[in-house]
């Protein structure tokens, strides 16, 4: 099992909006026979990618999975099936299907006879799939915040500068966050100081589809901005009653689509209305990169799941942004508490990752 979680976390640019799926089979007389991943989102499930690999040698078998196999004609056909078909005798499953729609495999697998045992790494496969059993969850994407700060905790200094504040090694790994995730999202005044092109540009996801929101309640965006102008059909704007018809119109014939939500109480685009949107587009994981003020509405509404900061070793001071603006929390004790996970070196920069804890989800915890 500990080889198949290894194995899964290898999807983890690819498998997005399905779980990260690693399978190992051992054959009859416990040699290692086949093994497998979930690589890409609609392609071959891990159990059929290392039944593939074990051939025959895995009748009378066991197979390790980290998920328990789909039960359902999805994408691809029921893995159960495939099971049954390939003669295994045992099956090993780390977590259970948390789908109705996909349920149901190791019943059936102990309906046909097979020995099933579940449990073994569940509370890793869990870790590893968190994006994806909160979208399951909840109906709301995963929110990962990203920043790079200086020293002071500031984006851009108090004229608006802010490229580049961390050194190539951390935006690399920027750029890497952005091939685990399923959209990024600015708002407009981060398009309209910045200009960027938001694209994944690694090549590390094989997945087509990747999306550019854009939170601009009055369709401020310019038609000549980076994201209108190349792969206009990538890019997503979120917008109000408030936008103007010519607006909708110019953005229309450039090939943008764009969406009318509710306003929050500030007359701007309501970040629920908008991730309830995207959850229902297939968004399972997004990434937010700014600015301030989008950054503080997520705070203020509690809706960030985790957060990686890059932070440059300079003090940027004065009247310099903050990398959260927004309302803020009053007293240090309402404020929600993340707990610290990894902390990296990039050249002379760190990269600090925060997770909101599970008891503290405030959806109630798994
Ligand atoms: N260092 C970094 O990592 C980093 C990353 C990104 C940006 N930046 C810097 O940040 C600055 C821009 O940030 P910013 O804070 O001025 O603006 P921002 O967060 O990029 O955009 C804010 C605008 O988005 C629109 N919006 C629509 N719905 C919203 C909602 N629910 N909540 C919040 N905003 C909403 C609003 O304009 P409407 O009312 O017109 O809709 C709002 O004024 C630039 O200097 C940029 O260089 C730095």
């Amino acid at each position: 099992m500990d080889r198949a979680l290894h194995l899964a976390a290898l999807g983890r640019c690819g498998a997005s909006p399905n779980p990260m799926v690693g399978a190992v089979i051992v054959d009859a007389h416990g040699q290692l026979a086949g093994e497998g991943y979930h690589a890409a989102y609609g392609g071959p499930h891990a159990e059929i990618v290392a039944l593939a690999d074990a051939g025959g040698r895995a009748r009378g078998g066991t197979i390790y999975v980290t998920l328990e196999p789909c039960a359902h004609h999805g994408k691809t056909p029921p893995c159960v099936n495939a099971i049954l078909a390939a003669g295994l005798q045992r099956v090993v499953v780390a977590l259970s299907e948390p789908t109705s729609q996909a349920g149901g495999g190791c019943d059936h697998l102990r309906a046909e006879g097979i020995e099933v045992h579940e449990g073994p790494g569940a509370e890793r496969s869990r870790t590893l799939n968190r994006r994806w059993l909160h979208w399951i969850r909840f109906h709301r994407p995963w929110v990962t915040l990203k920043a790079a700060v200086s020293l002071d905790g500031r984006v851009a200094t108090r004229e608006g500068h802010s490229k580049w504040i961390t050194g190539e090694g951390a935006r690399d790994r920027g750029l890497e966050l952005r091939e685990e995730h399923d959209a990024i999202l600015v708002g407009v005044e981060t398009i309209l100081a910045d200009d960027p092109r938001l694209t994944r540009r690694l090549g590390l996801n094989p997945v087509s589809g990747w999306r550019r929101i854009i939170l601009d309640s009055k369709l401020r965006t310019p038609t000549d901005a980076v994201v209108v102008q190349s792969q206009p059909e990538s890019t997503l704007i979120y917008h109000t009653v408030e936008a103007p018809v010519e607006d909708r119109r110019r953005l229309r014939e450039a090939g943008v689509e764009m969406v009318e939500l509710k306003a929050d109480c500030h007359g701007r685009v309501d970040i629920e209305a908008a991730l309830d949107h995207l959850a229902r587009r297939e968004v399972a994981a997004l990434l937010v990169e700014g600015g301030p003020t989008v950054h503080g509405s997520f705070n203020d509404a509690d809706l960030i799941d985790e957060v990686a900061l890059f932070i440059a070793p300079f003090i940027i001071g004065g009247e310099a942004p903050s990398a959260v603006a927004g309302r803020g929390v009053a007293t240090l004790e309402v404020a929600q508490r993340l707990v610290f996970e990894d902390i990296d070196r990039h050249g002379d920069d760190l990269e600090i990752r925060a997770v909101r804890p599970k008891e503290a989800d405030v959806h109630g915890a798994d």
